[in-house]
């Protein structure tokens, strides 16, 4: 089943070109956006007074890369819940409220239990997973099934990036009614069309992920620092890089360096800092500069061509990336950080697709 890989997480990485079309296939359609799963619903969230993102580990990572382009294309404000927290908070979720849950397995255990409270709250409960049929799924009142297929390495990779993509087309789906903002729903779409290829290019750089996994092996600690749209990616790369490569990596703001990480930084420590081409560009370009004159050990993953832009010095590492729709680069920048992850593993030595400790789902409290 793993064909010529040598790991499953290895084939669903670079499986990501097909699992992604099969995420979009039959969905976009003459310009715009048909999911079967919320046609009936679109209305009613349009109306709701905010929507919930509920989801735990890689889930709520994919949640939070969508909360951006989900407040803008929408214009209903959004709020992020770990399920276990909002559970232990019992914090409110009123009939008024969209929760939307998300599950690679439809399975998670405190996903299910803030489930049935929001049920019990009243709110409209949408689901996005990857599992058909299963209790997420049942339960919701509506959906969208991510089609990502089987995904068996403990670590979500492909379900990531097609939860992502889901998600923006729920975004452009609901804000289809919007005139004011048609043109940037196209540019979206358009950006959709052509993700596969893109991705197709950034996993190119396999080759120069396993040279810098090599460049780290030693390390004890990871930083990853991103903002904007890739607040998420530093989120979701740092924990791929703890869960499989037994590595300590915390993800962080980079607009909270200044209040307590930057004491951290010195020539030993590698960071990644991602300063992709967006809105918040020149802030990424003001923190890498901040860095380097702490003489940090960078590592900047940046649009291509923006070497110079982002380390005028040549003194940071650069990994380069296609650059897509500002909203979609998070499925972008996600895959050199999962390939980074993988071989980190594989040169510590470390099992790949069961790792330590972890369970694929987690069906208990
Ligand atoms: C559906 C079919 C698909 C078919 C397509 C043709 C299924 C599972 N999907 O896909 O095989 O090719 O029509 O038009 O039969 N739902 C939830 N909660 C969730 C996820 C989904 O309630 O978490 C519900 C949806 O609201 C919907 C149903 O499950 O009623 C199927 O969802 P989805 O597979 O996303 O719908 P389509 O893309 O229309
Ligand atoms: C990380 C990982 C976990 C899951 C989490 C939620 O790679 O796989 O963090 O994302 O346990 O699982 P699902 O999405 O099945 O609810």
């Amino acid at each position: 089943k793993k064909g010529s890989y040598d790991h499953f997480m290895q084939k669903e990485i670079h499986e990501q070109p097909h699992s992604l079309k099969t995420t979009m296939r039959g969905r976009l359609k003459d310009g715009g956006v048909l999911l079967g799963g919320l046609k009936e619903y679109l209305k009613t969230i349009r109306r709701c007074r905010r929507v919930v993102f509920i989801g735990c580990g890689t889930s709520y990572n994919a949640a939070l890369a969508a909360r951006p382009f989900v407040e803008e294309l929408t214009g209903i404000p959004v709020t992020m819940e770990v399920a276990s927290d909002l559970l232990d908070r019992q914090g409110p979720i009123y009939r008024e409220d969209t929760a939307v849950f998300v599950s690679q397995s439809g399975e998670t255990a405190d996903t299910l239990m803030a489930l049935d409270y929001a049920l019990e709250n009243g709110a409209l409960c949408v689901g996005i997973t990857n599992t058909v049929g299963s209790t997420l799924s049942r339960k919701t009142h509506c959906g969208v099934h991510i089609n990502a297929g089987c995904e068996i390495g403990v670590a979500s990779t492909k379900a990531y990036t097609s939860q992502i993509v889901a998600m923006a087309m729920m975004a452009l789906a609901i804000g289809s009614d919007q005139i004011s903002t048609q043109a940037r729903r196209d540019t979206i779409i358009s950006g959709l069309n052509n993700l596969s290829s893109n991705v197709s290019e950034v996993l190119k750089l396999d080759v120069e992920m396993k040279e810098l996994a090599s460049s780290l092996i030693d390390s004890e600690s990871l930083l990853v620092f991103g903002r904007g749209y890739n607040y998420a990616t530093a989120l979701e790369g740092a924990l791929k890089v703890k869960e499989v490569a037994l590595m300590h990596s915390e993800g962080m703001l980079a607009g909270e360096m200044k209040h307590g990480p930057l004491a951290l930084v010195d020539e030993n420590l590698p960071i990644i800092v991602i300063a992709t081409r967006d809105a918040c560009f020149s802030k990424q370009q003001s923190v890498i500069q901040q860095l380097l004159s702490r003489k940090g050990r960078l590592i900047v993953m940046c649009s291509r061509g923006d070497a110079s832009a982002v380390c005028p010095s040549g003194s940071c590492r650069v990994i380069e990336v296609p650059e897509v729709a500002d909203c979609l680069q998070p499925v972008i920048n996600i895959i050199p950080l999962q390939l980074l992850a993988y071989h980190l593993t594989v040169l510590r030595g470390f099992d790949v697709d069961q790792p330590r400790n972890l369970a694929k789902s987690v069906t208990t409290q």
